[in-house]
């Protein structure tokens, strides 16, 4: 089985290339179907999740060029068929991205029932409710979500909840849509932003993504573009709050500071500073790190993908730290882990009560999901002794390179598949 070794204990310093955000990916990927002329999309992160939408639209006849490891030409011009149900897509959550896709531009979808990490119910019925919104007739049947209409026209559509997933697709089915819709209490993240400029510069006419209130004008057609990926604000802020866990020095370079407000706003208030230049950020943890109380909130609050990060951090901070997670209700299965690993934390329903302790010790532990597996590869990283990491294909959905990345700054971390690489290992860093 594949894991990750890591020798905790030396401090990250130096400087890691963040690369293109996954989440704009996959909704930029499946927004791609929407033209039949040819899409080039730049800065595609070489991942498992992207990979598995790549191979989904091949399924339908949909052609990927793969330029080099991070450009994809796609062409929708040979689509022949509306159902996607993969074995590789159902595991991931953003295959529900091509019904609205699909949706906007053939009136037809039906798409596997989706995936993605197990942190909590995860129910699409926002989603469901916009596309019914704009005309659809929805059913879900043999595993799949079924969507058709003979015509969509835009309306008003109010979410009940603030919904990343929700939002992109709605906007995506109202590309197309006759007239006028208006998404109300739409999410906010930077990727929904990097979703509606594709769109925008493909011909669609989308207003306000960024804000609550998203106003899309419909139009005929779609039409060929070459976009380049925003950066990965999640995979940007890992690394810094690595910086901060092995008391390091670290320059994430290729980033939108902007995007990382409120992870800097947190570093610095548990003692690292962060300096912001046009298109990087360094953190610096030169004293003991400090306690501090979070909530996950959306866009633009501290994001749900790093509780588990910040959890770790403040698991090794001086004093009483408290976070609430008010996005999933099950995010904080790795604390079990994390408490292998010599930490003191108490979780009652979506708070966890965390005494920090001086130091981490290496244990064998055990990735539940993608955040959070990350988060234990920087526990393990600022951890006494050796530590093994099992389920990496949860965070290789996420990261790419990362191991490479992580060495770049002086980590000691290894993927072995055997027993005797896992010795090897040991026997070379002495
Ligand atoms: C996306 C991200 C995920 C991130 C999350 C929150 C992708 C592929 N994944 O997930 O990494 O953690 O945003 O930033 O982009 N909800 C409903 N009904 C719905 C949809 C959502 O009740 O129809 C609830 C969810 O259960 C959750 C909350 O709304 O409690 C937010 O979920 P949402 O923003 O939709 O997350 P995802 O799009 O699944």
């Amino acid at each position: 089985m594949e894991q990750y070794a890591i020798r905790g204990g030396n401090p990250l310093v130096g400087e890691v290339e963040i690369g293109g955000a996954k989440n704009a990916a996959l909704g930029i990927l499946a927004a791609a179907v929407m033209t039949e002329e040819t899409v080039t999309i730049e800065n595609v992160p070489d991942l498992r999740d992207t990979a598995a939408m790549l191979q989904a639209m091949e399924s339908i006849g949909i052609r990927v060029e793969r330029i080099d490891r991070h450009t994809v030409k796609i062409t929708a011009k040979s689509i022949q068929d509306l159902v996607i149900e993969e074995d590789s897509i159902k595991k991931i959550r953003a295959s529900y991205y091509f019904l609205g896709a699909l949706l906007g531009k053939y009136r037809r979808a039906e798409v596997a029932l989706p995936g993605g990490c197990n942190i909590g119910l995860r129910p699409i019925d926002q989603h469901i409710k916009g596309f019914r919104a704009l005309g659809a007739e929805v059913k879900i049947e043999r595993g799949l979500v079924i969507a058709r209409a003979q015509q969509l026209k835009g309306t008003h559509i109010y979410l009940d909840v603030v919904s990343v997933g929700a939002t992109i697709n709605v906007m995506m089915a109202a590309v197309m849509a006759e007239g006028q819709t208006i998404i109300e209490n739409a999410a906010k993240e930077p990727h929904i932003v990097d979703v509606a400029n594709f769109l925008n510069s493909m011909g669609a006419n989308i207003k306000g993504a960024g804000t609550d209130v998203i106003r899309i004008k419909g139009v005929s057609g779609l039409h060929g573009t070459e976009y380049a990926i925003i950066p990965d604000q999640i995979e940007a802020g890992t690394f810094m709050f690595a910086a901060a866990v092995t008391k390091g020095d670290v320059t994430v370079k290729n980033v939108i500071p902007k995007h990382l407000e409120s992870i800097s706003a947190k570093l610095m208030e548990i003692g690292c500073e962060v300096e912001e230049s046009d298109d990087a950020v360094r953190v610096v943890a030169a004293k003991p790190l400090t306690h501090t109380h979070v909530k996950t909130l959306p866009y633009p609050g501290f994001p749900t993908d790093m509780q588990p990060q910040i959890t770790v951090a403040l698991g090794l901070s001086k004093g009483t730290s408290i976070v609430t997670e008010s996005i999933f209700e099950n995010r904080f299965k790795y604390v079990d882990e994390l408490t292998r690993m010599g930490a003191n934390i108490k979780v009652e329903g979506n708070t966890a009560i965390i005494d920090g302790v001086s130091q981490y010790t290496g244990a064998s532990i055990t990735a539940p999901d993608l955040r959070a597996g990350a988060a234990l590869v920087t526990a393990a990283l600022a951890a006494e002794g050796i530590s093994t990491i099992d389920d990496i294909k949860f965070i290789e959905r996420g990261y790419e390179d990362f191991p490479q990345k992580l060495q770049s700054l002086g980590a000691q971390i290894e993927k072995v598949s055997t027993e005797r690489e896992l010795q090897k290992f040991k026997l070379k860093i002495g």
